[in-house]
């Protein structure tokens, strides 16, 4: 098939033009680029947001990161506060406790989805354990229902990273609405991209009162903040300047406005794939099994089992589907026990750091044989996406069904 790689465009072209004609529009009309007071366009886009997922307060801000770190200082992590979360994610879901004090514990994660292990979680539990963030894995949604529950028994706030995970509904609710705080980026490789950017949603208004006053300062904090003890406090916030720029605002809205027909066709499009490769042993991929369910497929991700296949190792297989111009790859993910602040690694003028426990691969043996299976395909975003998901369906029959 003569189709030139990637086979993932994204955020696609028709995106971008329509992103090119607002935000021309925007200048054009000699609109502000700096909004002190949370009007206009980041209004604009805080009442999509909340009209979207039915909750009370959403923030606009200007990365993923600054909606963890703001989640953070609205829960009250401090020094010795305990804050689980899984392994497997990316590290801006916890590494902003090196600003705010508190301790990462990590947990295994299952072994099919990525998602956060709850027996896992059970056992780290302590006297200190404040919140559980949790990361739907590349869209799939963790077992809220259990993790509410546990949090619920231990009083401990639930922040739902769901960077990966606009759309994913979860037994009929979306995820981000169900624990205390959710928390999203719009990194230009996420479903809804606004180049750079991020937000947070919460129905509860002194987490919301918080969460404000932690990235924003002045008119905007005179203006919202009711709490006496926050609002004392307007001028300055405290200290940092997260707020959204208004042209990420205004690619935001337009992202957000056509997300569902993204999300519609990568489902579609994922879904014609995971028919013709259903019935190979060797191969799990997974889809929605409950109608009350709907992932995101922030990634295209499926497991390679090769006792099924006489052992082939996962890195011949993906070297001869390569040479059929599939762009198959293992994935490159690494969960966080690599990264140096895991590993003890210290840094002078950070004493938060010096408190977090060492981590060691044979703390989770789970995850380590989960990423070791764990292949990366297109998503299929790609105007030829119907040929390529035919394509890749008909190659990955021939070659695993011949063996
Ligand atoms: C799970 C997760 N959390 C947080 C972030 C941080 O978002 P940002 O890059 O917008 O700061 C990302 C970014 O990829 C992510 O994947």
């Amino acid at each position: 098939m003569n189709l030139l790689k990637p086979h993932d465009i994204w955020p696609p072209h028709d995106l971008y033009k329509q992103m090119a004609n607002v935000s021309y529009a925007y200048l054009d009309q000699v609109q502000t680029l700096s909004i002190k007071d949370g009007s206009g366009v980041i209004a604009q886009f805080e009442n999509m947001l909340t009209e979207y997922y039915g909750v009370k307060y959403a923030i606009g801000l200007n990365s993923g990161t600054s909606a963890v770190h703001s989640a953070l200082f609205a829960v009250g992590i401090q020094d010795d506060d305990e804050v689980i979360c899984q392994v497997s994610t990316f590290h801006a879901s916890i590494t902003p406790l090196m600003q705010t004090g508190g301790i990462p514990v990590l947990c295994d994660t299952d072994g099919s989805t990525g998602n956060i292990d709850i027996e896992d979680v059970k056992n780290k539990i302590t006297d200190k354990t404040k919140a559980i963030i949790v990361t739907h894995m590349w869209g799939y949604p963790a077992d809220m229902d259990e993790i509410m529950e546990i949090a619920n028994q231990h009083n401990l706030f639930v922040i739902e990273d769901c960077s990966h995970a606009h759309g994913t509904v979860y037994k009929g609710r979306k995820t981000g609405t169900i624990g205390h705080i959710g928390v999203f980026s719009m990194q230009a490789s996420k479903i809804v991209p606004a180049g750079e950017g991020g937000y947070l949603i919460t129905s509860d208004r002194n987490l919301y009162e918080r969460a404000l006053l932690f990235g924003q300062f002045g008119e905007r904090l005179n203006l919202q903040l009711t709490v006496p003890d926050l609002h004392a406090f307007w001028e300055t916030g405290m200290g940092l300047k997260y707020r959204m720029h208004p042209l990420a605002a205004v690619c935001a809205i337009v992202a957000f406005k056509h997300f569902a027909h993204y999300l519609r066709l990568r489902r579609k499009r994922i879904h014609a794939f995971h028919e013709y490769i259903k019935d190979i042993p060797a191969l799990n991929h997974l889809i929605e099994e409950s109608p009350l369910d709907r992932y995101s497929y922030f990634m295209n991700r499926m497991q390679y089992e090769p006792e099924h296949i006489s052992g082939i190792p996962i890195k011949s297989v993906v070297k001869d589907l390569r040479e059929l111009g599939l762009d198959i790859r293992i994935a490159s993910h690494r969960p966080l026990y690599h990264l140096p602040v895991f590993q003890g690694k210290r840094l002078v003028g950070n004493d938060n750091l010096s408190r977090w426990p060492i981590y060691t691969q044979a703390q989770f043996p789970k995850t380590v044989s989960y990423f070791e299976s764990l292949l990366g395909l297109p998503r299929f975003d790609h105007p030829e996406g119907d040929r390529l998901v035919e394509y890749y369906g008909q190659t990955l029959r021939q070659y695993f069904l011949k063996r």
